[in-house]
């Protein structure tokens, strides 16, 4: 069997590692090989936002990097269909198989499927109900065009179902991100939070003086944003920064690894400056894998965007806002056991979630088959659909 596993952007290099290690297991224990080939679209190129991850997460180098890049949603759709479609040709896989809600998802599926190619989505089934953001029209379409759907949780088995989904093409495979977090979470614990902020220090800023991480009574709030709903407008961008800098910066630092759109986007609306000057604000480049588990185990506070992140944060129990106003993860809210609420980019609403998250304590939890063996079960179901 052959099979071509795609990945694009940052989310989708933690989910395709555990399963590049089950296929190597197979193919050492198995006679029959899986001939398996990885293919980078290239859409995240910068090595912190990419390479980074091959390298801590002993991804081998991808075999086919398609080369994409940065552009509109059209450009990057349109040209990775056109350049995977060479790929596909050449190689004629039996399956293609697609990660979480990226560009390269939808650009992918789409082109497998015209080529009357087999397709297996991995986080099959999430829904946020908005289609305003670019990640739902990834996984509608994705969705709709899967032979296979894997899903996380049991909500997104009914989403699937309530969307005329065959059941017979869902299989309940669990969060193949927790499969990687459970098996670096050792390796990131040894991690020293001060030289990761010295190594990580995005350079023009002022140095770090002032705060000392090596006390496990410092606190510190954990931050990341990229989200075009969240960065793209300077009349909701800079509320946001001004609570920053206002107020969370009051009670303790804030460490924020700071995505590449959101770093231009601040600078574009001249509020670069006045983010670097604050000392209690500690802008860095973007964080490896490890070193952000770090951050997320060490967090008093997490305020974030990110779908994984919320994920994290629930298995990790770190408290956290979610600057969003729905989410396509409901499991991580605290309302269903999870460690996140929603709260949106208003901001008395989330300096009313953050007095009250201030006072809880770290509270882990763990889905139903958010075990570290996710990766086992998305192969299994493959070579069960494939005879
Ligand atoms: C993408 C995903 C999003 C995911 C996020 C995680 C889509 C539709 N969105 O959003 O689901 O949560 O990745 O990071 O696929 N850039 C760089 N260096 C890079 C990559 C991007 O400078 O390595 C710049 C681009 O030039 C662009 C901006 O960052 O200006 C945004 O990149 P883009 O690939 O459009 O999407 P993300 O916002 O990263």
């Amino acid at each position: 069997m052959k099979i071509i596993s795609v990945v694009g952007a940052r989310p989708n290099f933690m989910k395709i590692a555990p399963f590049i290690k089950v296929v190597s297991a197979n193919n050492e224990s198995q006679e029959e090989q899986i001939e398996h080939i990885l293919v980078h679209t290239g859409q995240h190129y910068d090595d912190r936002m990419s390479k980074t991850f091959f390298r801590a997460l002993n991804i081998p180098n991808a075999d086919i990097n398609l080369g994409i890049g940065s552009g509109s949603h059209a450009e990057q759709v349109g040209n990775t269909m056109i350049a995977f479609e060479r790929v596909l040709l050449n190689e004629k896989p039996d399956w293609v198989i697609v990660l979480g809600d990226v560009n390269a998802t939808l650009a992918c599926s789409i082109t497998a499927k015209k080529l009357h190619i087999r397709v297996c989505h991995i986080e099959a089934g999430l829904r946020s109900f908005d289609e305003r953001m670019p990640e739902e029209i990834n996984r509608l379409v994705t969705d709709r065009l899967s032979d296979l759907l894997l899903t996380p949780d049991e909500l997104s088995i009914e989403n699937l179902k309530n969307e005329g989904v065959a059941k017979s093409k869902i299989v309940f495979v669990g969060n193949i991100m927790i499969d990687t977090l459970e098996s670096n979470r050792v390796k990131a614990s040894n991690l020293i939070i001060n030289e990761i902020i010295e190594e990580n220090f995005i350079q023009e800023q002022k140095s770090n003086d002032l705060n000392n991480f090596n006390s496990p009574t410092s606190h510190f709030a954990l931050m990341t944003m990229h989200r075009p709903s969240n960065v793209d407008k300077k009349e909701i961008l800079e509320p946001i920064i001004r609570f920053l800098l206002d107020e969370v910066s009051l009670d303790m630092p804030i460490i924020w690894p700071i995505h590449p759109r959101t770093q231009n986007q601040l600078q574009q609306f001249g509020l670069w400056d006045k983010a670097i000057l604050n000392e209690k604000l500690i802008l860095l480049n973007p964080l490896g894998y490890h070193e952000m588990l770090k951050l997320n185990m060490e967090a008093k506070i997490m305020l974030t965007d990110s779908g994984g992140l919320q994920e994290e944060c629930t298995v990790l129990g770190t408290p956290c806002l979610t600057l969003r106003w729905n989410t396509e993860r409901p499991i991580t809210l605290r309302k269903n056991g999870g460690a996140s609420v929603l709260v949106g980019n208003n901001i008395s609403r989330i300096r009313e979630e953050y007095k009250n998250t201030l006072k809880l304590n770290r509270s882990p939890d763990r889905p139903k088959l958010w075990d570290g063996k996710t990766a086992e079960r998305v192969l299994k179901a493959i070579l069960n659909t494939n005879n």
